[in-house]
């Protein structure tokens, strides 16, 4: 069709990286709203993203930062359902907790929306309507599962099965949690309805794709060719593989009843798939913020996009949502999609399902006050490159030794110094004062900014953040070697000279930290008696003139005890616990073991692999059926109790374990020659033990 080459070929408003740009629009994914957030949100995406716009900030860069809670999708119908209650009472619920807990740890959001909003599912509505409209989309009739008993098709989480490519069951009609490769229903084993648990018919029904092939030329241009060199590796990789895999025309409607309804007539019961919505929140978002001048932010080229997101939204962020963008035209497409690995807590992958996490809102009700410490672990620990982990021996090790021993410690000894030989007054230094050490130690100080900066803008804040530490361990050992505590007896004014010059480097910190701790640069302002200052500020030399009146030195940072740390562990392991538990609470309870008995006892028994060849019911009894066996050696007939769990008919050919010297016994009529060997299934049904299909009939079980 012609008109879906005119979605491919819309003009691209593609960046031009080597201009710095006038204007950033800076993204974090929106999370679903069905449960809290915890740290590993927050080290893969919204502290490096709060770092990243707090520093655009301070550069005086024209920036907004957009935040919100995923509304739609699945998972919120299913918690509903399950907590007997309305999705929209989920979200809300849910919304509000994790915007607190973004807050509470200064995650610095220009706005923090939701997709449940009015002005998102018109912006939705009519992003759709606009490809609608443009022949951008493919319509496709086809079979989908269907569950019959809540009238309902069951797309993505709602259809369960066996992966087809690990095994592992529990897999999702979209993506198998166990081994992450992404699934369609179709491929699942035996799938099963998550609502009934039953097995799902098929029914007929019409969908919009976007046709994905048709942009794998502007996705080789544009990705493949155009960010080689400024994507991170792991973005990079996974974008190629998709391309090179074979981009197939992926659905964007749903039959579902939460969710953007479908702007056409005739659609009832239909509404857009979550991943078409909510990137587009992203828009939503910022003209809820800026009704008038939302436009420049998106569609000017002079604007830097950048996406934060973890690494299972890398083909949502780099190749739909631009493809989406693409066939809207008018929209810039991101510049960098700097997603991260993932956080482990202690060795293991954190899980909500088990309850294996530190939650942000518990982790403030136990360390008031100590946001920076976490924000300052998730970031020296982040998963950039690779998984990481996170530990409380790690959390506790990098608080003392880093924080509170080097930064903390250079704060305050510089600080109390000045009150305690200066009155609190920056001492003066005359150029002429300053020594070879000193000029050496303020020159390397002033190189910081730049440094870090440049790790910063290459999205390496690991780095950025080891490179600040740098700067306060260059003053603390600079205030070491010079010793003023006990040069002031002999040569008071060297003393004002080292003072003078290690305020210049407290107030650097100042500015530097800021993005990274931005809580104790706060402090930290106020202790030194001043206003923030900017990035560029930290450039100069003097920063702190002489005279200028500080304020009484504070403790930025305290020690974690062990039991602090033990407490936090104590947690984890009382989760396991209670895993296992419910683990174990979910089987059924077992019957004590028999007495031991000696090996001629048991060898006494003879067993025998035979096979059903007839059953019927007998006649007059509830319990009773009447089976006909192949036993191998001779035909047997055996009465057994279990006409309750199987139908004469579904049992035929089955091959069972007989205990064949049991002696005979009339029930009704009937010689019964042996006994059938059975065990309880789910539920309390019971269920054949089955010999495996080469045994030979007649053979001996031993
Ligand atoms: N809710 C999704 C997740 O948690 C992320 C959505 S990002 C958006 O994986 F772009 F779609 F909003
Ligand atoms: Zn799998």
């Amino acid at each position: 069709m012609n008109s879906q080459h005119t979605c491919v070929d819309k003009e691209a408003l593609v960046f031009d990286a080597s201009s710095t740009p006038g204007r950033y629009t800076v993204t974090t994914a929106l999370p679903y709203a069905n449960g809290p957030v915890h740290i590993g949100h927050l080290a893969g995406v919204y502290v490096p993203a709060d770092i990243y716009v707090r520093y655009l900030r301070s550069r005086g860069r024209d920036v907004v930062f957009i935040g919100g809670s995923d509304e739609h999708g699945v998972p919120i119908t299913i918690k509903a359902r399950k907590q007997g209650t309305t999705p929209q009472a989920i979200v809300d619920h849910f919304h509000a907790l994790i915007k607190k807990s973004f807050e509470d740890f200064g995650i610095s959001f220009d706005i923090y929306s939701r997709t449940s909003s009015a002005l998102h599912a018109r912006t939705a509505s009519d992003f759709f309507k606009k490809l609608y409209e443009e022949g951008c989309f493919i319509e496709k009739t086809s079979w989908q599962y269907y569950d019959e008993e809540n009238k309902q098709f069951l797309a993505d989480r709602y259809i369960t099965g066996t992966c087809p490519r690990c095994g592992s069951e529990g897999a999702y009609g979209d993506q198998c949690e166990k081994c992450g490769s992404s699934l369609s229903p179709d491929e699942l084993i035996e799938p099963k309805s998550a609502i009934s648990g039953n097995a799902p018919v098929k029914k007929e029904t019409k969908h919009w794709y976007l046709p994905l092939d048709q942009y794998e030329g502007f996705l080789r241009k544009w990705i493949l060719e155009g960010h080689k060199d400024d994507w991170r590796t792991n973005v990079y990789g996974q974008c190629k593989s998709w391309i090179d895999g074979g981009l197939q025309p992926r659905a964007v409607t749903r039959d579902l009843d939460w969710g953007v309804p479908l702007p056409l007539p005739g659609t009832e019961g239909k509404v857009l798939y979550v991943w078409f919505d909510a990137p587009i929140g992203y828009i939503s978002a910022t003209k809820e913020l800026l009704p008038e001048g939302w436009e420049k932010y998106w569609k000017d080229k002079d604007t830097k996009l950048v996406h934060f997101i973890g690494k299972d939204n890398i083909v949502f962020h780099c190749i739909i949502f631009p493809c989406m963008l693409k066939a809207h035209g008018g929209y810039v497409l991101p510049d960098n999609v700097p997603a991260n690995e993932f956080l482990n807590l202690e060795g293991e992958k954190i899980s909500t399902s088990r309850n294996w996490a530190v939650w942000l809102h518990e982790y403030l009700a136990d360390f008031p006050g100590k946001q920076d410490v976490l924000r300052y672990v998730l970031t020296a620990n982040a998963p950039e490159t690779k998984d990481n982990d996170f530990t409380w021996k790690d959390f506790q090790a990098r608080n003392n030794n880093e924080l509170l021993a080097v930064y903390g410690n250079f704060v305050n000894r510089t600080v109390v110094l000045t009150h305690k030989y200066f009155g609190g007054k920056v001492p003066e230094a005359a150029p002429e004062a300053l020594s070879a050490a000193d000029k050496e130690a303020l020159g390397q100080m002033c190189a910081y900014a730049g440094k870090i900066a440049a790790s910063i803008e290459a999205y390496r804040f690991r780095e950025g953040l080891n490179q600040m530490m740098d700067l306060a361990r260059l003053g603390n050992k600079y205030l070491t070697d010079n010793e003023p505590w006990k040069v002031f007896k002999t040569d008071p004014a060297r003393v004002g000279v080292v003072l003078n010059v290690s305020l210049q480097i407290v107030g650097h910190l100042a500015v530097l930290s800021e993005p990274f701790l931005p809580f104790t640069a706060r402090r930290l302002y106020g202790i030194l008696g001043m206003e923030p200052l900017h990035w560029d500020d930290a450039a100069r030399e003097v920063l702190l003139e002489g005279g200028h009146a500080l304020n009484q030195a504070e403790f930025l940072f305290e020690k974690i005890e062990d039991e602090a740390i033990e407490k936090q562990v104590g947690k984890l392991q009382a989760a396991k616990a209670e895993n296992l538990r419910s683990l174990q609470e979910a089987r059924p309870d077992y019957p004590s073991l028999k007495p031991a008995i000696a090996y001629d006892d048991f060898a006494r028994l003879d067993l025998r692999v035979a096979r059903i060849v007839a059953a019927e019911k007998v006649p007059k009894t509830k319990k009773l059926l009447k089976l006909s066996l192949d036993a191998g050696f001779e035909a047997r007939t055996v009465v057994s109790g279990i006409a309750e769990h199987f139908s004469p008919e579904e049992i035929i050919g089955k091959r069972v374990c007989l205990l064949a010297n049991l002696e005979p016994k009339m029930f009704k009529g009937i010689e019964s020659h042996g006994m059938i060997l059975m065990a309880e299934g789910p539920g309390g049904k019971l269920v054949f033990v089955e010999p495996d299909a080469d045994a030979v009939l007649g053979s001996q079980i031993s």
